[in-house]
């Protein structure tokens, strides 16, 4: 089964429209010729700009977050259709830092994921142990219970992109190696095919996400079941082009 391999960035709260827009323009060139899907998820505020920056290029842009409710009295969220406006592709649902510093449960992560794939964009949901998980020999037993609540009542498991970003790989520098990512990333397939089909399983697109960057990208792209991945840090200089042209 073929799996278009997808390379996504995350601006995280970084950037300004000018700077985004000229890093966009120095990218856009540089990927044009990827064999990959190409998007950069970037801050709500800056979509327009980037939307427009990147219109004659093969880069998507992505949202970080999206709220479950169409509309109404909830201060600081986006809704769907403020991002379709835009035609933006791809949210990312559930990031770690959304879990550790702002109360996202694996509840309003089904929500939300939920409700972009209700709205015909792409869910990119995140879900990774921690350290101490890792250490305690949690890692599949929590990515077990994040998959099963996460994705409950999600009708086609096909349109989801999951990415596994283990936490203690975020912004450390400290990557997984290549056999833990394929590894994980190999359970997480399994668990797919466990919770809806394996048929499904094998068509859902698994980005690594975590101090992935221009030199180690090769190796865990190589693995069978990494199909991307979600880039932080080196998304927001030229390094992401390399990534994108990783095998080139
Ligand atoms: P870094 O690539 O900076 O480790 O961030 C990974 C990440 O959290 C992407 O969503």
């Amino acid at each position: 089964m073929e799996r278009k391999p997808f390379i996504a960035g995350n601006w995280k709260m970084n950037m300004t429209a000018e700077s985004g827009a000229a890093l966009i323009k120095e990218l856009a060139p540089l990927v044009k010729d990827a064999d990959c899907d190409v998007a950069l998820c970037v801050p709500a505020i800056l979509i327009p700009a980037m939307t427009e920056a990147a219109k004659d290029s093969n880069i998507a842009i992505g949202a970080q977050n999206m709220h479950w409710e169409p509309k109404g009295a909830y201060t600081g969220e986006i809704s769907a259709d403020m991002l379709k406006e835009y035609g933006v592709k791809y949210v990312i649902i559930g990031h770690s830092e959304r879990r550790q510093y702002f109360g996202e449960t694996d509840e309003t992560v089904n929500k939300r994921t939920r409700a972009v794939l209700a709205a015909g964009m792409t869910p990119i949901m995140c879900v990774g142990e921690t350290l101490e998980e890792r250490e305690g020999g949690l890692t599949e037993k929590v990515l077990a219970k994040q998959l099963e609540t996460d994705l409950a009542g999600v009708e086609d498991v096909t349109k989801v992109v999951i990415a596994y970003e283990p936490v203690w790989a975020i912004g450390t520098g400290r990557t997984a190696t290549d056999e833990q990512a394929q590894e994980t990333i190999a359970f997480i397939r399994k668990k797919i095919g466990e919770l809806f089909c394996p048929k499904c399983a094998e068509k859902v697109v698994i980005q690594y996400g975590g101090s992935m960057n221009a030199g180690n990208c090769k190796g865990l792209m190589a693995q069978p079941d990494i199909d991307g991945g979600l880039i932080g840090g080196a998304s927001l200089k030229t390094d992401f082009a390399t990534i994108v042209n990783y095998n080139k």
